[in-house]
């Protein structure tokens, strides 16, 4: 089967100005929570991403989403082009041709209720995106009708409709946030650790829930998690980040099984095995993550990788494809030598 790209992103960069401490520091430093990502992202594919906390998961899906401009790179868009040759290029876009985008590519918060009104209803809260984006004029029973059916999709009642966000359960409102976003009818969705704040229980209906609607929906998802189990249940296709980069990408069999990336490998013996109900972030590495500000020279890796040669501090590792599909930026990739 031809995969066909929906997102080719370029020498994506995100950097994050720090306020100067003084007037007299003359050097404007950055937080380089991005730094060269170039990934494709396939339509009809769920791409996993994980990484110990702050090296720039949730920075990558919203800059791809356009809630942060890019600081540098480009990315392409190749979903309102059926020929696959004229994308558009997100980071070029004005800000209104950006929110005509918007329903195309959605994004489902960790804790949906943050960002659901309280003081609306679930109808009025799916209502409202609608009316946002024209997909409905006035509050008709076609419009009623559409409402109830993507409830009913996300597994959601329907005397459901006129109660309020606090009268629901941790897992019934993320199933709210994600109608809110299905009810759009979006291509893509950046799901940014959405079952991270749930019950280990309550876990595998939404993920279960979320793989649904892909199906039926024809959806594109790029999935955040620092968990790795979570990821390997959900993803067709993993992509590993440290301090900025994705380090390591490839199919999610291939990255459990065959990791090239010693970082890769280290996040991979720290999954615990017995221990189900243990989801602690992961901290098994030794060593502190490096500032993003300031990062180590060549390798970021190489402050805590025991692989560590003299070419690793100097030189950066490119990105290569060792394999047909899989990605590594190493110098010493795993069972290659
Ligand atoms: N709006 C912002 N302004 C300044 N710095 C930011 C901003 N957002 C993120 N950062 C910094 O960018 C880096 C990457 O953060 P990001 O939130 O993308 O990481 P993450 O991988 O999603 O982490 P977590 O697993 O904890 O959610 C961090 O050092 C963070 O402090
Ligand atoms: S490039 Fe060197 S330091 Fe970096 S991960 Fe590979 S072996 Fe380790
Ligand atoms: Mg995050």
């Amino acid at each position: 089967m031809d995969k066909k790209v929906l997102f080719s992103l370029r020498n994506v960069k995100k950097y994050f100005p720090l306020k100067k401490k003084s007037i007299f520091q003359k050097e404007q430093l950055y937080v380089r929570a991005n730094e060269d990502i170039n990934i494709d992202i396939y339509e009809g594919e769920t791409l996993g991403l994980v990484g110990e906390s702050g090296c720039g998961k949730s920075t990558l899906g919203r800059t791809l989403l356009q809630l942060y401009p890019a600081t540098e790179g480009e990315i392409l868009y190749y979903g309102d082009d059926p020929t696959g040759e004229n994308p558009v290029d997100l980071t070029k876009l004005s800000k209104e041709e950006i929110r005509k985008m918007r329903n195309d590519l959605q994004l489902i918060f960790q804790d949906p209720y943050s960002s659901l009104n309280p003081r609306m209803t679930v109808g009025q809260i799916i209502t409202e995106g609608l009316k946002a984006h024209n997909l409905i004029k006035k509050d008709d029973k076609d419009s009623q009708k559409y409402i109830l059916d993507v409830m009913e999709k996300c597994g959601l009642a329907p005397y459901f409709v006129h109660r309020y966000p606090h009268q629901f359960s941790g897992g019934q409102r993320q199933r709210i946030g994600i109608a809110r976003s299905v009810a759009l009818n979006p291509k893509f969705i950046v799901a940014d650790e959405p079952v991270s704040a749930l019950d280990v229980s309550i876990q595998s209906q939404i993920i279960n829930l979320l793989l649904d609607l892909k199906e039926q929906e024809n959806l594109t998802y790029l999935f955040i998690s620092h968990d790795l189990s979570v990821i390997k249940y959900i993803s067709d296709r993993v992509g590993v980040m440290y301090l900025g980069n994705i380090v390591e990408l490839t199919e999610t069999k291939k990255l459990y099984e065959h990791p090239m990336h010693p970082y890769t490998e280290a996040l991979l013996s720290a999954i615990p095995t017995t221990d189900v109900e243990n989801k602690k972030k992961i901290k098994i590495l030794e060593g502190d993550i490096p500032s993003p500000i300031n990062p180590p020279s060549g390798c970021k890796f190489h402050t805590r990788c025991r692989y560590c040669t003299e070419v690793c501090v100097e030189v950066v590792p490119e990105m290569r494809e060792l394999e047909p599909g899989h990605f590594v930026a190493c110098h010493h990739p795993l069972g290659m030598e």
